[in-house]
C-alpha cells in the first residue's frame, strides 16, 4: 500500500476557473503547498472536531441555562484577574529574554560580572533602565494579579467541584510565581539581593536534620558565593519559564472545557 496521499481535489483548476486576486493566488498556493506536505487542512478538521466534541460533553452553564447574558456579572473586572495575571507574565516573559542579551550572572569565580551587566544596562545601554523597570514592573503586578485571582477563586467558591485540580495547579502556579520573584531578586547581586539571598540560606539551613543537605543544594553552600548565583539564573532563565508556561497553558485549557463558574 502506498503512503503517497491522493490529491481528492483539482486545485489549480478551481483556481483557474475563478478570478483570484494576485495575493489570493499567492495565499491558496502557499496553503496547498503546506498542506501537500503537512496535511494542514486535516489536522484542523481534526481539532475542530475535538472541540465540537469536548464542548457538547460540557454540562450547559449557569449563565446559558438561566440565560443570564449581558448580566452584570459578566464584565465583573474581578473575573479580569487570571487573564490579567496572564498578560503581565508575557510582558515579564518577552522584557526577560531581552534582558538575557546583557545579563551576564558571573565570569569564573566572581560574582560581581552580574552587577556591572546591571550598571551598565541602567548607565549606559540606551532604554537600557526601561526594560529592566518593566521586567520588575511587570513581575511585581504579576504577583499581586494571581494572589488577587486566587481570592477571586476563593470567594466566589470557584474551587469547588468539578474545578479542585486547577486550584491544585493553581497552587502550584503560585507557588512558581514567587519562586521566580525570588530568584529574580538575587540576579542583580546588589545589596537588596545579597542580604535577600543570606535570608534564604539560613532559613534554609535552620531546617531541622535536612538544613545543611537543603542549603546545598539550592544555594550551593552555607554562604552565598558564585554557585548560589549560578543556580538561581538557570531556575530563573532555564527551568521556571518552561514550567511556567506548560502550567499555565494546562490551567486556561481546563478552564476553556470547564467553562467558568459564575457566582450564584
Ligand atoms: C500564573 C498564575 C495564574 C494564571 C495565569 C491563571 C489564569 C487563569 C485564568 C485566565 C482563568 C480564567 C478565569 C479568570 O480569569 O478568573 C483562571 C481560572 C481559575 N484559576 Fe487561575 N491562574 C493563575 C493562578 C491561580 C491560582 C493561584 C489559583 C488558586 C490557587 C487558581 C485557580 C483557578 C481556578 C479554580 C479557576 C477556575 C475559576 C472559575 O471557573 O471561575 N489560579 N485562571
Amino acid at each position: 500500500m502506498s503512503l503517497e496521499r491522493k490529491d481528492e481535489h483539482d486545485h489549480e483548476g478551481w483556481m483557474k476557473e475563478r478570478d483570484l486576486t494576485p495575493v489570493e493566488t499567492a495565499y491558496l498556493t502557499t496553503l496547498m503547498w503546506l498542506d501537500k506536505r503537512l496535511r494542514l487542512v486535516d489536522y484542523l478538521e481534526l481539532l475542530e472536531d475535538l472541540y465540537y466534541k469536548v464542548n457538547m460533553q460540557m454540562p450547559k452553564s449557569h449563565t446559558e441555562q438561566y440565560n443570564l447574558d449581558n448580566k452584570f456579572w459578566y464584565w465583573y473586572p474581578l473575573y479580569a484577574l487570571g487573564s490579567f495575571s496572564t498578560i503581565a507574565y508575557v510582558v515579564a516573559a518577552i522584557s526577560g529574554a531581552l534582558l538575557g542579551f546583557y545579563y551576564s550572572p558571573a565570569t569564573a569565580g566572581d560574582p560581581s560580572t552580574a552587577y556591572n551587566s546591571i550598571t551598565f544596562l541602567m548607565t549606559e545601554m540606551r532604554f537600557g533602565f526601561f526594560l529592566r523597570s518593566l521586567h520588575r514592573w511587570s513581575a511585581q503586578v504579576m504577583t499581586a494579579a494571581v494572589f488577587l485571582h486566587m481570592l477571586r477563586v476563593y470567594f466566589t467558591g470557584a474551587y469547588k467541584e468539578p474545578r479542585e485540580l486547577n486550584w491544585i495547579i493553581g497552587i502550584i502556579l503560585i507557588s512558581v510565581t514567587m519562586v521566580f520573584g525570588y530568584t529574580g531578586y538575587l540576579l542583580p547581586w546588589d545589596q537588596l539581593a545579597y542580604w535577600a539571598g543570606t535570608i534564604g540560606v539560613n532559613m534554609a539551613l535552620s531546617i531541622p536534620i535536612a538544613g545543611e543537605w537543603v542549603a546545598q543544594l539550592l544555594f550551593g553552600g552555607y554562604t552565598l558565593g558564585q554557585a548560589t548565583l549560578m543556580r538561581m539564573y538557570i531556575l530563573h532563565v532555564f527551568f521556571l519559564p518552561f514550567i511556567t508556561t506548560a502550567l499555565i497553558a494546562i490551567h486556561i485549557g481546563i478552564v476553556w472545557m470547564q467553562g467558568i463558574a459564575e457566582p450564584h
